[in-house]
């Protein structure tokens, strides 16, 4: 078929789902992560009839992060935890955003039909924005271009694997739409290329309460990371808050933060007995006790996997390159396509 003419939503979509998502590199895995993103993408991946796409989103790291260690760091620490949890790289397309420079090609052509109004409109933008007035600054005081455009850089992500499925928390919902939006404008525009994601927003995975009982989140400070050694790990669920019921009273469950972080672990009937041990007044240090060795035994064996592959950088960047190089099967092609569509091919 010529370069010129568009192609239609290609093979991959019609006889796979195209499932992706990213990961921000900024600060450690926690609890929160493994059970709201990793685990429920795992476990996609071994479906039949799924493409996954699963990736280190790095230069989404760097839009608010300007500490060049944390940012190699945390790629690693998230890296190993992917594989240490059993993601299936021969399944799985596994890779580093960084790794791909045809993201970053694309990115260019989406932001030059990219509505400025509809940036505008970006809730992350919104907030910082609100946050300068309410602070009597100027508006757009320290706000980067980086903040302002992030919702492109995210499109060029998922357009350009032609994901049709993209899991993402609440939160990512509108950059979903924003998506959608430009690859569509780019069809209308330039031809039928990109096929348009929907964002999958799973409300049985329950978002996680923190430590506070807030949303377990590196900006509330209220995390449990997932790798600290079993006598770490133990006391950071210590310190899950609870009330100053005694033991032999009895407890709601409904507002406990330690019930629902022992529940993202727990076998319905496992969730049943522990309601009732509430109910009949279990004490918060044997309840906390319990939430500790559950979710232990969940994660220890690949504590050690973790463990061994964090000791091995060289080995983890080299299942990255790996999956650039099958990324780039499809990328580099794709975007000779688009560069073709937009007028960007050789002369005469
Ligand atoms: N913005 C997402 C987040 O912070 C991470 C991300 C970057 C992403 N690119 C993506 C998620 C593409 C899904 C698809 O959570």
């Amino acid at each position: 078929m010529a370069l010129s003419q568009p192609i239609q939503a290609v093979d991959q979509t019609m006889s796979k789902r195209t499932v992706l998502t990213g990961i921000t590199t900024t600060g450690r895995p926690h609890l929160g992560n493994y059970v709201g993103a990793i685990k429920p993408a795992i476990e996609a991946s071994h479906k039949d009839g799924v493409q996954a796409f699963y990736f280190l989103a790095d230069y989404h790291a760097l839009i608010k992060c300007r500490d060049p260690q944390v940012v190699n760091q945390s790629t690693l620490e998230i890296a190993a935890t992917w594989l240490a949890l059993g993601l299936d790289t021969d399944k799985a397309i596994f890779y580093r955003q960084s790794d791909i420079p045809e993201i970053s090609e694309l990115t260019w052509l989406l932001t030059c039909i990219t509505a400025k109004g509809l940036m505008n409109r970006a809730h992350a933008y919104k907030a910082a924005v609100q946050d300068n007035i309410e602070a009597g600054e100027d508006p757009d005081h320290a706000i980067v271009m980086g903040l302002f455009s992030y919702p492109i850089l995210m499109a060029a992500d998922i357009l350009m694997f032609k994901a049709t499925e993209v899991p993402v928390g609440r939160d990512q919902v509108q950059h979903l739409e924003m998506a959608r939006d430009i690859g569509q404008r780019f069809n209308h525009l330039f031809g039928n290329h990109f096929a348009l994601p929907e964002a999958v927003v799973d409300d049985n995975v329950a978002v996680l309460p923190g430590r506070d009982g807030r949303k377990m989140s590196k900006s509330y400070n209220n995390t449990i990371p997932l790798w600290l050694p079993e006598k770490q790990l133990r006391k950071s669920i210590m310190k899950i808050v609870t009330n100053s019921l005694e033991p032999g009273e009895s407890k709601q469950t409904e507002g406990s933060a330690l019930f629902s972080i022992y529940s993202a672990f727990a076998s319905a009937d496992q969730r049943e007995q522990m309601k009732q041990a509430y109910a009949e007044g279990i004490g918060w240090g044997a309840a906390k006790q319990q939430c500790f060795e559950l979710i232990n035994a969940e994660i220890s064996t690949a504590r050690q996997v973790y463990e061994e592959l964090i000791a091995e950088p060289a080995k983890i960047e080299s299942r990255l390159q790996e999956g650039a190089l099958r990324a780039r099967e499809v990328a580099a092609p794709f975007m000779r396509q688009l560069r073709d569509a937009v007028g960007i091919r050789p002369l005469g």
